[in-house]
């Protein structure tokens, strides 16, 4: 029985030391209630009585001994998984990583987001009207009746006889005065719309830009203060503006302005065509008649106006001499800002 128990103990251990053991099989062959360890223990009972206690301290140590053999083949066992493992996931992190392609703004939207900016520091709010307007914002309540040849050079898109895409930021000016008493200080961007051909310099849709400030005083001293500090923001602290007498049916007195060259500083050169100077945008006092359409006293109140394309500062801003790459969507022009 000695040499039975024995030749088990040996057995399972070099069992259970093979590579890729199942130790529970094992564990179930050996010391399993029908194992062959237990079946040797059923047999003591034909030992004579000193027999007993030697066979069954040596089964005991034996299974003791398996047991712990147990132990630490299935530790081995899960430390060597745990290291195949780690090495199958190994992360290496010095591999480039996966680039995200990040887009950035359109370079209308980056000099509309600075107007606001320049503006919206100024202590001017943000005003929005419609692109589909009535013919009486658009036109008429800016002192542009029916039959006025101003008409002429804002053609644009009539949806019926009364409603139309509107030709110019400006019947926002009127929507804000109609709804509120002065003082107004507003700057109003947005989509325009006039049934222009397609060239370098017309699209028959583009943005611009509204101001609007009405209070007790106002005078064309602060219209020039305002766009001369605009001007020097946006394109530089040496920037000078100049105004040209001009009409517009909604101001009076009425001006275009231009800023002095960017890129010369003035001394004439092939962005200003030799001029030293750039026009960028139409201005003026607000028309007591456009006042008074809009239930504000002239005899009271005075205000400024001023309105300005931004594709036209974006062109001169980036050195643009087409207008059609701003409306293309081509990554590669637009990748340049
Ligand atoms: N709305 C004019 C245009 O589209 C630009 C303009 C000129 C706006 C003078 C104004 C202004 O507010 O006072 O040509």
């Amino acid at each position: 029985m000695k040499d039975t128990l024995l030749k088990i103990k040996t057995e399972a251990i070099a069992a259970l030391a093979e590579d890729g053991a199942d130790i529970e099989a094992l564990r179930i062959k050996y010391l399993g209630k029908k194992g062959e360890l237990t079946a040797v223990l059923r047999g003591m009972g034909k030992l004579s009585a000193e027999e007993r206690p030697v066979i069954g301290q040596l089964a005991n140590d034996i299974r003791a001994e398996i047991e712990a053999e147990i132990e630490k083949q299935s530790a081995a066992m899960k430390s060597a998984a745990l290291d195949a493992r780690l090495k199958a996931e190994k992360l290496d992190v010095t591999i480039p990583g996966t680039k995200v392609p990040v887009g950035k703004p359109h370079p209308l939207a980056m000099v509309q987001r600075q107007l606001e900016e320049i503006f919206l520091g100024m202590g001017y709010s943000i005003a929005e009207g419609p692109e589909v307007e009535y013919d009486y914002y658009n036109f008429q309540a800016l002192n542009i009746p029916p039959d006025h040849p101003a008409r002429d050079t804002q053609d644009t898109f009539y949806i019926t006889e009364n409603i139309l895409l509107r030709s110019q930021t400006s019947p926002v000016q009127a929507r804000v005065m109609e709804k509120q008493q002065p003082p107004i200080k507003i700057i109003s961007p947005g989509r325009v719309y006039r049934s222009d051909a397609v060239d370098a310099t017309h699209s028959p849709l583009f943005h611009q830009c509204e101001g609007l400030v009405v209070d007790k005083g106002i005078t064309m001293g602060d219209l020039k203060g305002t766009l001369e500090m605009f001007a020097q923001t946006m394109f530089g602290a040496d920037t000078r503006i100049r105004f040209r007498p001009h009409h517009f049916p909604f101001t009076e007195p009425s001006a275009e302005v231009d800023v002095s060259c960017f890129a010369c500083g003035g001394k004439g050169c092939r962005l200003c065509k030799g001029e030293g100077w750039i026009e960028i945008l139409g201005a003026g006092m607000v028309h007591p008649n456009v006042l008074r359409m809009c239930g504000i006293d002239p005899e009271v109140y005075s205000g400024f106006a001023f309105g300005l394309g931004i594709e036209r500062i974006v062109m001169l801003k980036y050195h643009i001499d087409d207008m059609r790459h701003l409306y293309e969507n081509d990554v590669r022009f637009l990748h340049q800002f």
